[in-house]
């Protein structure tokens, strides 16, 4: 017994460590439950009772030195690793961070709400899983309106009237939430994403933006909604622009017309993007229906007000000259880097 201690004291001070490996094989040998070291304290029992107090001895001493080995070994492992991190390339080129920046449709967004915050009008934002009622119901939608119908909407819930939830479809529901919740005078804008079940092509996709505006106070006029309408496509498409009203029908005003400018490509000359026609058609708008505005518990004989909404992706697409909606909405990188803060 003495001389096998000897001699695995001598295997165990000469054992190769270079590696990972190599130690835990030195240890699978040695010094586990089931290794060498124990299955010799195993065996003490057999031995002598005279010389038990020695050879107890020189195995403690045995598992010593094992243990240690361990312990200096994965010291200098430890540290072999320390050095080849401190180990630096300096001819590798150093790392690129990109910064984000605005996305085109929030730079006009932006300059948008600009133009109407100077003028007054304080930002109204809501949410875009709607209650059908203040979608529909309250803007004065007849039951049976084609809007309604499932090729437009994307309906979440049916069957509950009050209860039931959409994706917005306009921005008018803010308006209703805020003369629900503030008396008037009244004067803010709506910003914000909508969703329209229609097929999805380079012109049009299930989601875009609308900026729709809210104004009311006592003797609110139609003059009053033109002059707006005229000051904000000045400051958004250049003093030279003219504007043209064209009667139209929305069931939350009367009465409503759709806004066309000269188009501000070719001047009013005619081009493809017009259409030759000089023109393109930037909003709808209106004075409040009486009937949407008893709803939200104002008193259309005391207040009166206009409305109107635009879409806000398509003057993005022709003032960055992008030819397809999608663009806006895949955020793709190559796309977006075009687009520096
Ligand atoms: N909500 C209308 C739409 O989505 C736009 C509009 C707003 C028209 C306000 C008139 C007044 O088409």
């Amino acid at each position: 017994m003495e001389n096998t201690i000897r001699s695995l004291q001598q295997e165990i001070t000469d054992f190769e460590i270079t590696t990972h490996a190599d130690l835990e094989a030195f240890r699978l040998k040695y010094t586990v439950r089931k290794g060498l070291i124990a299955a010799l304290f195993g065996q003490l029992k057999t031995v002598a009772p005279a010389d038990k107090p020695r050879i107890g001895q020189l195995l403690n001493q045995l598992k010593l030195t094992a243990d240690n080995r361990i312990d200096e070994e994965e010291a200098k492992l430890a540290a072999n690793a320390g050095d080849s991190a401190k180990r630096i390339d300096l001819t590798l080129p150093g790392r690129r961070y990109f910064t984000g920046s605005e996305h085109p449709v929030q730079k006009v967004l932006g300059e948008m709400k600009q133009i109407f915050s100077a003028m007054g009008f304080g930002i109204a934002t809501g949410p875009e899983l709607e209650l059908d009622r203040y979608n529909f119901d309250l803007l004065n939608f007849p039951p049976d309106h084609p809007a309604r119908d499932m090729q437009d909407t994307f309906f979440v819930t049916t069957g509950n009237p009050d209860t039931d939830l959409l994706l917005r479809t306009h921005t008018s529901p803010v308006q209703v939430r805020v003369m629900l919740d503030h008396e008037p005078p009244i004067r803010v804008i709506c910003p914000g994403k909508v969703y329209r079940n229609e097929a999805i092509s380079a012109r049009s996709y299930c989601v875009f933006h609308q900026l729709e505006g809210l104004y009311i106070d006592k003797k609110v006029t139609f003059a009053d909604l033109k002059a707006t309408i005229y000051s904000f496509a000045r400051q958004m498409f250049g003093t030279d622009v003219k504007l043209r009203f064209r009667p139209s029908f929305f069931p939350f005003t009367e009465p409503s017309a759709e806004v066309d400018v000269t188009c501000y490509l070719c001047g009013g000359k005619g081009c493809r993007v017009c259409k030759k026609s000089g023109w393109l058609e930037i909003m709808g708008c209106g004075m409040v229906h009486p009937n949407v505005l008893r709803n939200c518990g104002i008193d259309p004989e005391t207040w009166s007000g206009y409305a109107f909404g635009m879409g806000v992706d398509r003057t993005v697409l022709l003032r960055y000259k992008i030819d397809d909606i999608r663009l806006l909405f895949e955020n793709d990188l190559r796309m977006l880097r075009q687009f520096p803060a």
